[in-house]
C-alpha cells in the first residue's frame, strides 16, 4: 500500500527510465527546510548517495579509532537483524542470550571469577564512552549511599585519573557533576595514592591509552590503594579504562595482572570496535560482581509481559552489534 502520493507531472511521466533526467533532480532542494512537495523514492536515493559521495573513503582512514571493513558473513547478518529492536528483549529474546553470551565470555576473559552457575554482570553498549558513564555512576551511588549511611557530606565526588584520559571522563564529570582530579601526563601509581581522599569515588585507571596505547601500571596501584585503605579505613576501588587495550592484553600479556584478578578493579569497559572487522557501535562494561552495581541504577519494564531489567540510559537500540 502506497502511504503518500508523488506529485508528479504528467508532461514528465515518461521521463522515469532515469533517474538523472527526471526535474527532482534538476531543481535544487531546500538544504535546511523540508521541501513542499515530495519526490519519488529512486531520486531522493540518487540525491543523498551522491551527495554522501564526497565523505571521505571509510577504507581508506587510517586516522581513524575503529575500524570499518567486516566479513560479509557479518554484513548478511547485520542486514538481517537491522530491524529487530533490542529493547523488546521478550520478542528478540535470541538477541539478548547472543549479548548475555558476551558479556559473560568477556568477563571471562577479563578473569572475573564466575561460578559454573553464575552468570557476569555487565551489559553491551554502544561504545566505551556509555559503558565508562554507567561504571562512573555505580562508584558514585555506591559511594554516596557510604557516606550517607556514615553520616557524611556526600556532594564533592572526585575521581583520580592521568592526565591523558579520554574526553569522555571530562563528560562523565561534568554531565554527573563528579571534579576530576587528573595527575600527570600518565599516571603515576604513587602520585595517583597520595591524591585519594574520603570523596574519591574510584580511581580510573587506563589500559591503553588514547594517545600512545601505554598501559597504566594497574597492579602496582592496586598494592598502594589497598594500603592505604587499611590505612585509612577508605575502601577506595579501581574502573580500568581498558577502551583500546583490553581485547590486546588477555592474548599478548596473558600474565600481566590488570584486571579481575586485582581485587580493587571493580568494574572494566571495553570498545568492541577499535580491534578490527568491527563496525562502530559498540562496547562493553563488566562488573565484578553484582554488589558493584547499586539496585537503584536497574530498572525494571515488563511492557511485554515478563520482567526485563534494564540499565543502559538508551531505550530503543539496534540490534546489529550483537549479531
Ligand atoms: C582510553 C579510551 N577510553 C574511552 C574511549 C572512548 O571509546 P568509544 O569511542 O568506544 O566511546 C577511547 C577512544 O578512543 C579511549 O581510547
Amino acid at each position: 500500500m502506497a502511504l503518500s502520493t508523488v506529485n508528479t507531472n504528467a508532461a514528465e511521466s515518461h521521463l522515469h527510465c532515469s533517474t538523472f533526467a527526471l526535474r527532482y533532480v534538476r531543481t535544487a532542494l531546500p538544504r535546511f527546510k523540508m521541501s513542499e512537495q515530495s519526490i519519488p523514492k529512486e531520486a531522493a536515493y540518487q540525491i543523498i548517495n551522491d551527495e554522501l559521495m564526497l565523505d571521505g573513503n571509510p577504507r581508506l582512514n587510517l586516522a581513524s579509532f575503529v575500524t570499518m571493513w567486516m566479513e560479509p558473513e557479518c554484513d548478511k547478518l547485520i542486514q538481517s537483524s537491522i530491524n529487530k529492536n533490542y529493547v523488546d528483549m521478550d520478542e528478540y529474546p535470541v538477541t539478548t542470550e547472543l549479548q548475555n553470551r558476551c558479556v559473560n565470555m568477556i568477563a571471562h576473559l577479563f578473569n572475573a571469577s564466575i561460578g559454573d552457575d553464575e552468570t557476569a554482570v555487565g551489559v553491551g553498549t554502544v561504545g566505551s564512552l556509555e559503558a565508562i558513564m554507567l561504571a562512573g555512576l555505580a562508584f558514585k551511588r555506591k559511594w554516596q549511599n557510604k557516606m550517607k549511611a556514615a553520616g557524611k557530606p556526600y556532594d564533592k565526588p572526585n575521581i583520580v585519573t592521568g592526565a591523558n584520559v579520554q574526553v569522555c571522563w571530562e563528560k562523565f564529570a561534568r554531565y554527573f557533576k563528579v571534579e576530576l582530579k587528573e595527575g600527570y601526563y600518565v599516571m603515576d601509581p604513587e602520585k595517583a595514592a597520595e591524591m585519594v581522599d574520603e570523596n574519591t569515588i574510584c580511581v580510573a585507571a587506563i589500559l591503553g591509552s588514547t594517545l600512545n596505547g601505554e598501559f597504566e601500571d594497574i597492579k602496582m596501584l592496586n598494592d598502594l590503594l589497598t594500603a592505604k585503605n587499611a590505612e585509612t579505613g577508605w575502601d577506595t576501588p579501581i574502573h580500568v579504562d581498558a577502551a583500546s587495550g583490553g581485547f590486546i592484553a588477555p592474548f599478548i600479556y596473558p600474565e600481566l595482572e590488570w584486571d579481575f584478578r586485582l581485587p580493587l578493579v571493580k568494574s572494566i569497559n571495553v570498545s568492541g570496535h577499535k580491534y578490527g572487522l568491527v563496525y562502530a557501535g559498540v562496547g562493553w562494561v563488566i562488573w565484578r560482581s553484582k554488589e558493584d552495581l547499586p539496585d537503584e541504577l536497574i530498572f525494571h519494564i515488563n511492557y511485554l509481559g515478563a520482567d526485563q531489567p534494564t540499565f543502559t540510559p538508551n531505550f530503543s537500540k539496534g540490534t546489529v552489534t550483537f549479531v
